[in-house]
Formats: C-alpha cells, structure tokens, sequence
C-alpha cells in the first residue's frame, strides 16, 4: 500500500469511530479516552472519551491508525492518580492511556527508513528516553500520554513489529505487553534450557499462559499452578506438563506476621507440594527455574522449591513487594534470584517471530466494544477478568485480519 499524493493533501477534521479517512489522511482531531486530575478514581469515572487534537510527530515518530487496544492494569493505575500521578512524568494536563495496539501506519516521521504508510504492525511498549539508549525506557501508554485508546496514537519507529497475518486485530492488540514480559524473563533472564522443568505460577494469568508456551517452544516443561479447573484445562491445552491447584496447598502462602504453628503448617505444606512435583514428573526431582510474580506470599516458596543452581526469575509482587525467605536454601544450594523488567525491541521482535511462526499464540479471553472501554477497565479493577483481555477501536467489528478487509467491512 501506498500513499497517493491526492489523499495526502486532502484536510479532515474528524471522523467517527469505526471509520477511517483516507489511508495517510491524519484529522485534526480524533476520539480518544482521556484521563484528568480532576476525574482521578475508578475506571468509570476516570476515563471519559473526548475529541482531541491528533498527535504531532518528530522525525523518529509514527502515527499508527489503532484498530484494537489490549487492556492493561497500568492505565487504572493512570486513572486512579496512585500510587502516583503519572502526568507528572509527561508534564501534560491529560493522559490517553493505553500500552498494546494492533493498527496501520499512517504517517512516518522524516527519519523513519524500515516502515512506511499502509504497514499493518503491533507495538510493543518500551518507548526510549533517547533513541539508541536501550536502558533508559520509559512505557509507552503509561509514562507517556500517548496510548492506544484513541484513533490515533503516537509512537517511536522501533516500537513497531509486523502484526502476524493469521491473527485478527483484536488478537494482534492482546499479548505484547504481557507475552514480551514472561518472553524477556524466561529466554533472556533465566535462559532457559531444553529439558529444564520450570514452575508457573499463575498458569492461567496474562504472564503465565505466555510462559507455559515459551517452555514448550524451548524444549523446557511447565508445571502451572492455578486455583480452578478452567485455568488448569487452559494450561494443559496450552502445553503444560502437568497443573497444581494451589486451593490443595492453602498453608503454603507466607502472610506475615506467622505464629510458630503456621510457620510449620507452610513448610508442611511446601513439602506437600514438593512431592507432588516429584509426581508430576515421575521422579524426585527439583524444577530448575521458578517463574515469579505472585510477590510475598509465594517467594519463600519459590526460593525453596527451585532445584541446586536453580533460578528465580521475578518481575511482579502482586500480593506485596516485602519479600521475606530463609536464605541459607539460596547460599547453600547456590540459586539466583534475576530481577526481569518487560523487555526491550530486540527480545520483542524475537518474540513477536514465535507468534508469526505459530509457535506461541494470544490467549485472549474477553472482547469489548469502544463504547466499553471504562467498563473493560472497571472490570479488571474489580478483578472479574483473567488472562489477556482487548477491546476494539478502529476495527468495525471483530473478527477481521487486515486493512482491505476493514475497509469492506466499514463500507458495509
Ligand atoms: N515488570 C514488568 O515488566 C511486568 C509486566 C507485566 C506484568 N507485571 C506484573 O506481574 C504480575 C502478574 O501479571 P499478570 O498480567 O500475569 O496478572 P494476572 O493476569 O492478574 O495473573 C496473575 C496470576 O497470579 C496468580 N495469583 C494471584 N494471587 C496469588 C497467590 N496468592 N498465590 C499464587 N498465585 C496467585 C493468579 O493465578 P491463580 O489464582 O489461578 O493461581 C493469577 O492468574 C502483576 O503484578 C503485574 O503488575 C510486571
């Protein structure tokens, strides 16, 4: 596809949701969801849809018409003004948030080589303070105000992947954020090997169905733990090796200040689920990598469980972030513990090409409308949903795969 010089120069104020201008047209205006200060609260009070200015761009930058936008707890965390007040990192009065998106490129800055108008792509989310310092990142959506619940987003040039063909756009939008991050943490920070096993925790979570997958990709075996039957038939049709219900283990979970009585109930019951990983994997065996991002309540555990050498690798502590374990199992048996933090282009675009391939794809569990995007997000805040979730912007209905299509489908 490509940019004609007649639709290049024509001028559009705004069009309606579910309708595009002609391909490389940027409006003056667009419909996003905006946060205010003044709104700060719950999801349903703090996003509101307003019409606001299209972005400008720099010369590294891109306009990405967006299609469909993963939900993501950072932008409740954006809306709720806590635990701080990210406009405070961008300086401007309102945010649009929003850290996944599958969409169109629609127009490129005077330094942009590798993309052109008409690409469909997916982003990943780690925008560069400065371009060519990978260490100083910042999340796109997040820290800044520019994200993918609008027509328009703003983005920098090495943010874009290709989007893989198979998938519709709401599938496309669903896994960046999440799939990057268990992608970064167990190829890149654990390293881990062909015939590894690795415990998941949260095995039915936005993490954990992207790391039982990777295991399988990588030769590696997954046991998940889960608390229901759904995420357990999830995580075995996802190729798990085997599943722990974590509800037949509840004394395993560290919740300080302990008595001497539940310190020994927790390490009975550690023992327990010890055993049954040996059962699982038909011999006395310990894993040799842990996936972390349940926080205080499984690490002592985590510590304790993974094998002589084994690995930890953390990136998340969503039941409390002072971790407390006995340390002489970590010097004796001489584990590690590797802090991971999403990812950066490079490990993006390794792991975008398993989901081109085929070898890792989204798990996405629940669609909304444009229309639903406070509610999607309230319902996450009220912790109603699992796995990844993604809802429509551009994309007139779901189900399509490609911009030709999307455009049939908004004619009709
Ligand atoms: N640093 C980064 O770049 C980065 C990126 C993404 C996410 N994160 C963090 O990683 C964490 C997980 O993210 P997510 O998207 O996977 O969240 P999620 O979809 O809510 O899944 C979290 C999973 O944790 C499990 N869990 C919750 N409480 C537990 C407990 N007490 N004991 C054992 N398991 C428990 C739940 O599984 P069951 O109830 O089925 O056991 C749940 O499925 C969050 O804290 C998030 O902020 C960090």
């Amino acid at each position: 596809m490509t940019q004609t010089t007649e639709t290049a120069t024509q001028e559009v104020d705004i069009v309606p949701v579910g309708q595009v201008p002609p391909l490389g047209v940027v409006p003056k205006k667009m419909h996003a969801w905006v946060i205010r200060p003044e709104r700060f609260g719950e999801p349903t009070k703090s996003f509101q849809t307003e019409e606001m200015p299209v972005w400008d761009i720099g010369p590294d930058e891109v306009i990405v018409q967006v299609m469909a936008a993963g939900i993501n707890y950072n932008a409740i965390w954006a809306g709720l003004g806590e635990p701080v007040n990210i406009l405070k990192s961008h300086g401007l009065d309102f945010h649009i948030a929003g850290s996944d998106a599958s969409g169109v490129v629609w127009k490129v800055g005077s330094a942009v080589r590798n993309w052109k108008v008409g690409d469909e792509v997916v982003l990943h989310c780690n925008h560069l303070v400065e371009a060519g310092v990978s260490d100083l990142q910042t999340i796109w959506g997040y820290e800044t105000p520019d994200g993918s619940f609008a027509q328009f987003t703003r983005a920098q040039a090495q943010q874009l992947l290709p989007k893989p063909k198979d998938l519709t756009w709401e599938d496309a939008a669903s896994y960046g954020l999440t799939y990057f991050t268990a992608h970064r943490m167990l190829i890149d920070r654990a390293e881990i090997q062909p015939g590894e096993d690795v415990l998941v925790w949260g095995g039915g979570g936005g993490l954990g169905v992207f790391a039982i997958q990777l295991c399988k990709a990588a030769g590696a075996r997954a046991i998940a733990v889960v608390s229901s039957d759904e995420k357990a038939k999830l995580a075995m049709e996802l190729g798990a090796h085997g599943v722990i219900n974590r509800k037949d283990f509840p004394n395993l979970q560290y919740r300080p200040p302990e008595t001497p009585e539940q310190t020994k109930a927790r390490f009975q019951d550690m023992k327990a689920f010890g055993k049954k990983i040996w059962e699982i994997l038909g011999e006395k065996k310990s894993v040799e990598v842990v996936f972390e991002h349940v926080g205080q309540r499984t690490f002592p555990a985590s510590v304790w469980l993974a094998s002589k050498y084994g690995r930890i690798v953390i990136c998340g502590a969503t039941t409390g972030y002072e971790l407390t374990f006995d340390v002489r199992h970590l010097w004796m048996q001489q584990k590690r513990i590797i802090g991971s933090h999403f990812a950066d282009a490079d490990s993006s675009q390794r792991a975008n090409r398993l989901v081109q391939q085929g070898l890792v794809r989204p798990v996405m569990t629940k669609l909304f409308t444009w229309d639903e995007i406070a509610n999607a997000h309230q319902e996450m805040y009220e912790n109603k949903l699992h796995g990844t979730v993604s809802a429509l912007v551009g994309a007139p209905k779901p189900g399509l795969k490609n911009y030709e299509e999307t455009l049939e489908a908004m004619k009709g």
